[in-house]
C-alpha cells in the first residue's frame, strides 16, 4: 500500500517511489498539511508545526482561551473563508443563511486501490500494471452541511499524486459554491522560485521564473480557454533549482478553460498554493444532494531538478493520459494546406500539392480552413459544413479518393465549437450562440461561439462531425478554436444557473470529443486554438498531439517549444517545416533548421512542394527520412534540454537519449553569431558515464558533400569513440564555421566493442 494512515498519529502517509506526502488530523479535527518532498519512512513529521500566540491571528472557538492555535498560521489542506484563515482560500461558499463561512473539519475518510471516480472530466488513466491506491478525506461544515471529499490518488510507480476536490451538499439549504480550487499546498517555508509559462498568440509558453515574494502572484485565464497568455502547469522550485538538481514541484491542471494558480507568501514567510477553475465568472448553486466535482491535478516532486520534472511528466503524459492507438503506433509525417494556401485552392491544386508532397515522404495530406460552406475568407461560413463544390468540383470524397491513390492520407480541419453570423446555421439557430439578452455581442475573428452548455449544440455537433468522418476515407481531424469566449449566458439556463456556463462549456466539450474519438478510434486528432490557445492535459486526453503555435517560425519556435517541453512530451507538439521568408516573422532561416525544429515534435510540413526547387524538395524528403529513422528515439527518448534559447551562448541545443541509454540524437541551432566568436561547445547529457560512444554529425554541408544519400561524418578531430563522461563534462564542440541560424545534429550510439574499451 503506498498510503498509509497511523491511527496512533492521526496521519496519513502517501508515498510514490520517491516522494512522500504527510497530512493530520489535529485535535480539533482540522486537515493540517504535514509534508511533501522526498520519500521518507516517519510516520509523523508534525513536530514541524509549530504553536505560539501570533497578534491578529484568530483561535478558533474549541481552543478556548489557548491563543496558540489560529488557522491564520497552520498549513491546511483546504481551507475555507470567514473562520480565521486570511490567506488565500480553497473555497468560497453563500450559504442558504447568506453567511459565506465552510469551515472544514474531519469526517471519515476511505483508503482502496485504485483510482477515484471522475464524472465527465479527463485525467491521469490506471493502466495495468500501475500500483495505484487512493485515500478520500471528508471535511464537513457542520453548519451548513456542506462536504468537501479531499480525493488522492497514488501512482507509486510513475512518481506522481493526482487529486481532485469533490463537494456534497449534505445540508438542507442551497449553498451557492462562487469558488473551488482543486489543489492547496501549504509549505512552512518560501524560498521558492514561481516557474510559470506565458505568451500571447503566436508566441505561447515563454518560460519566467520570478522570485516568490509577499503577496499573491497568480496566473491564469478567464478565456474559456486554458489559453495562449498562461499555462496551466506551473512549477515551485528551490531557488537553486536547475536542469540537473533542485527541489521542484509540479503542478499540471487537466483542465482546458478558465483557471486560476496562485502563490501567497504570508506574514510568516510560509507559502500557499491553489490551482483550480478560475473564481470569477463561476457560481454552482447546489441544492440538497447536489454534487460537484472539481478537476484534476497532478502533482509531482523531484529533488534532481527540472529535466527530471519534466521526464515524470513525459512519461505519465506518453503512458497513462490518453488511450488513443497513436499513443503506441507511428504518427504520420504530414503536409498541412493553410500556410500553402490559406483559403486559395480547389480540388486540382491540392492534388497537385499531394503529389508533390508524396515525393518529400509525407504520409498524411491535411485540408486545412476554407473547404466548406461559402468560406473564401474569415468572415462567414462557420457552421455551414457542406463540402463548397466550387472549389472541390468532385466532392470530398472524390478528392480524398484521388489523394488516397496517390498513396497518402487524408486529414481535414474543421472548427465545430464556432459560427459565423453570417451563416446559414446562424440564420436558422441564432439561439445557439453564447449571447447575452439585451447587449450587443462581442466577436473575435467574425465569429461567435456555439453554447456547448446546451445538449441539442452538442448532438448537432457530433450528428456533423460523424457525418464528414463517414463521407470518405479521413484518417486525421485538426480539431481548432478560434477565438476566447466572452458573452457567456445561455438561453436555457435558470438566471441564477448562468454563472454555470463557462464550465459547463468544457464538460460539453469533453462530452464531444470522448464520443468522437471513441467513435473513430483510427483517427488522429490534432487539437489547435489558433496554435497553441488550448495546450493542456485536458485537451490532451483527447488529442495525442496540438499545434503548439501559429507562429512556424524556426526560432521563435525554439523559444515556444522549449518552454513547452517543461511540462509536455514532444510528442504532444505539432510543429511544421514552413517556407522563408517566414508567415508570421518575415525571417529566413535554412530549411534544415526549420526541419531540425520541427522534429522536436510530431514533425510535418506547412508549405506548398509545387513552389520549391528540386533541391529544397529533395532535402525535405532526406529530412523526412530523417524524422522517420529517429522517430521513436525522439518520441519515446528522455528530453533534455542541452542550451536554452533564452541563454548566453549564442545557440540553442536539446537532445533525445533513449531510456536505455545507448543511443541519443541533439539538436543544435545557432541563434546569435558574431565573427570571430569563442568556440561553442555541446556538452550532453543523462548518458552512461563509463561506457563509450560513436559520435556522428549531421549537417546540411555534410548532406550537400554527400550527395543527400549518407551524411553521416565523423565530427571534426574525433578520432575515435568517447566515454559518455567526457560527453557530458567536456563535451564536443560545434562546428565554428556555422552561421547564425544554421543547425547541426549529432547522432551517438553505444561502441560495438565497448567492454573492450572500458
Ligand atoms: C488557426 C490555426 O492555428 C491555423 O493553423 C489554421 O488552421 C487557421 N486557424 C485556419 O483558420
Amino acid at each position: 500500500m503506498s498510503i498509509i494512515f497511523s491511527e496512533k498519529f492521526r496521519t496519513f502517509s502517501l508515498h510514490t517511489n520517491r516522494s512522500t506526502y504527510q497530512m493530520k488530523i489535529s485535535d480539533m479535527g482540522y486537515l493540517f498539511h504535514v509534508y511533501y518532498g522526498e520519500r521518507i519512512k516517519d510516520e509523523d513529521l508534525s513536530y514541524l508545526i509549530t504553536y505560539y500566540d501570533r497578534g491578529f491571528s484568530p483561535n478558533p472557538n474549541q481552543a478556548g482561551n489557548d491563543r496558540t492555535i489560529s488557522l491564520d498560521v497552520m498549513p491546511q489542506e483546504f481551507s475555507g473563508t470567514g473562520a480565521g484563515d486570511f490567506r488565500i482560500s480553497s473555497i468560497e461558499v453563500e450559504n442558504s443563511d447568506g453567511s459565506r463561512v465552510f469551515e472544514g473539519k474531519y469526517a471519515g475518510h476511505r483508503i482502496y486501490k485504485g483510482k477515484y471516480k471522475q464524472h465527465g472530466l479527463p485525467g491521469i488513466r490506471v493502466n495495468e500494471n500501475d500500483c495505484v491506491d487512493t485515500v478520500e478525506i471528508d471535511l464537513k461544515d457542520e453548519v451548513s452541511g456542506l462536504k468537501a471529499v479531499l480525493c488522492y490518488t497514488v501512482f507509486e510507480n510513475l512518481d506522481i499524486i493526482t487529486r481532485k476536490v469533490h463537494i456534497v451538499n449534505e445540508g438542507s439549504g442551497t449553498v451557492r459554491l462562487n469558488k473551488i480550487m482543486s489543489v492547496t499546498m501549504d509549505y512552512i517555508d518560501s524560498d521558492y522560485d514561481f516557474i510559470h509559462f506565458d505568451g500571447r498568440h503566436a508566441m505561447e509558453r515563454e518560460m519566467h521564473r520570478d522570485s516568490v515574494h509577499y503577496g499573491q502572484q497568480s496566473v491564469g485565464s478567464l478565456r474559456g480557454t486554458s489559453s495562449h497568455q498562461h499555462n496551466p502547469f506551473v512549477v515551485l522550485c528551490s531557488r537553486d533549482a536547475g536542469e540537473a538538481a533542485g527541489s521542484c514541484y509540479g503542478f499540471s491542471f487537466v483542465y482546458s478553460g478558465n483557471f486560476q494558480c496562485v502563490v501567497q507568501k504570508d506574514q510568516y514567510d510560509q507559502l500557499r498554493l491553489v490551482m483550480g477553475i478560475h473564481p470569477e465568472c463561476f457560481a454552482w448553486p447546489l441544492n440538497k444532494g447536489d454534487v460537484f466535482d472539481a478537476p484534476e491535478v497532478v502533482m509531482a516532486y523531484t529533488n534532481q531538478g527540472f529535466t527530471e520534472l519534466s521526464h515524470i511528466y513525459h512519461d505519465v503524459f506518453r503512458t497513462n493520459l490518453n488511450d488513443s492507438i497513436y499513443m503506441k503506433q507511428k504518427r504520420p509525417v504530414l503536409i498541412n494546406s493553410w500556410e500553402a494556401a490559406y483559403f486559395d485552392f480547389n480540388h486540382e491544386t491540392l492534388v497537385k500539392m499531394a503529389k508533390n508532397a508524396a515525393c518529400m515522404g509525407v504520409d498524411l495530406f491535411v485540408l486545412d480552413d476554407g473547404w466548406f460552406g461559402e468560406r473564401n475568407d474569415d468572415t462567414c461560413a462557420l457552421g455551414d459544413w457542406e463540402v463548397n463544390t466550387e472549389k472541390l468540383s468532385k466532392g470530398l470524397k472524390g478528392l480524398v479518393d484521388e489523394i488516397n491513390e496517390i498513396g497518402l492520407d487524408f486529414g481535414i480541419w474543421i472548427e465545430p465549437e464556432m459560427v459565423s453570423e453570417n451563416s446559414r446555421l446562424y440564420l436558422s439557430h441564432p439561439e445557439w450562440a453564447l449571447k447575452i439578452p439585451k447587449r450587443p455581442v462581442t466577436r473575435g475573428r467574425y465569429q461567435l461561439v456555439l453554447d456547448l452548455s446546451r445538449k441539442d449544440v452538442r448532438e448537432y455537433i457530433v450528428t456533423f462531425v460523424n457525418q464528414i468522418l463517414d463521407s470518405a476515407n479521413i484518417k486525421y481531424v485538426k480539431w481548432d478554436m478560434n477565438r476566447s469566449i466572452s458573452d457567456a449566458w445561455s438561453g436555457l439556463l435558470d438566471k441564477s444557473d448562468q454563472g454555470k456556463v463557462m464550465h459547463r462549456y468544457v464538460l460539453g466539450l469533453y462530452e464531444i470529443l470522448d464520443r468522437l474519438v471513441h467513435e473513430h478510434p483510427d483517427v488522429l486528432f490534432e487539437g489547435c486554438s489558433g496554435g497553441g490557445g488550448r495546450f493542456d492535459a485536458g485537451m490532451l486526453y483527447y488529442h495525442p498531439q496540438i499545434w503548439c503555435s501559429d507562429n512556424t517560425d524556426a526560432i521563435n519556435r525554439l523559444k515556444i517549444q522549449y518552454g513547452t517541453s517543461f511540462g509536455y512530451p514532444v510528442s504532444s507538439m505539432g510543429a511544421h517545416v514552413s517556407v522563408c521568408p517566414n508567415h508570421q516573422t518575415g525571417r529566413t532561416t535554412p530549411l534544415q533548421t526549420r526541419a531540425v525544429t520541427a522534429m522536436s515534435g510530431t514533425f510535418g510540413y506547412e508549405l506548398d512542394p509545387g513552389k520549391m526547387t528540386a533541391e529544397e524538395k529533395e532535402q525535405c524528403r532526406y529530412m523526412t527520412e530523417q524524422f522517420k529513422k529517429y522517430n521513436d528515439l525522439i518520441f519515446n527518448g528522455d528530453y533534455y534540454r542541452l542550451e536554452s534559447p533564452y541563454g548566453d551562448k549564442g545557440f540553442a541545443a536539446w537532445a533525445y537519449i533513449s531510456k536505455d541509454k545507448e543511443e541519443g540524437l541533439a539538436s543544435v541551432v545557432i541563434t546569435d553569431k558574431e565573427p570571430n566568436d569563442a568556440q561553442r561547445y555541446l556538452k550532453f547529457r543523462g548518458l552512461k558515464a563509463d561506457a563509450f560512444y560513436e559520435v556522428d554529425g549531421l549537417t546540411d554541408a555534410h548532406c550537400e558533400a554527400d550527395g543527400l544519400t549518407d551524411a553521416h561524418c565523423k565530427v571534426n578531430g574525433l578520432t575515435g569513440a568517447v566515454s559518455g563522461r567526457a560527453l557530458m563534462c567536456a563535451g564536443i564542440p560545434i562546428d565554428n564555421t556555422l552561421k547564425e541560424y544554421e543547425s547541426v545534429q549529432f547522432h551517438i550510439r553505444l561502441h560495438k566493442n565497448n567492454e573492450e574499451e572500458i
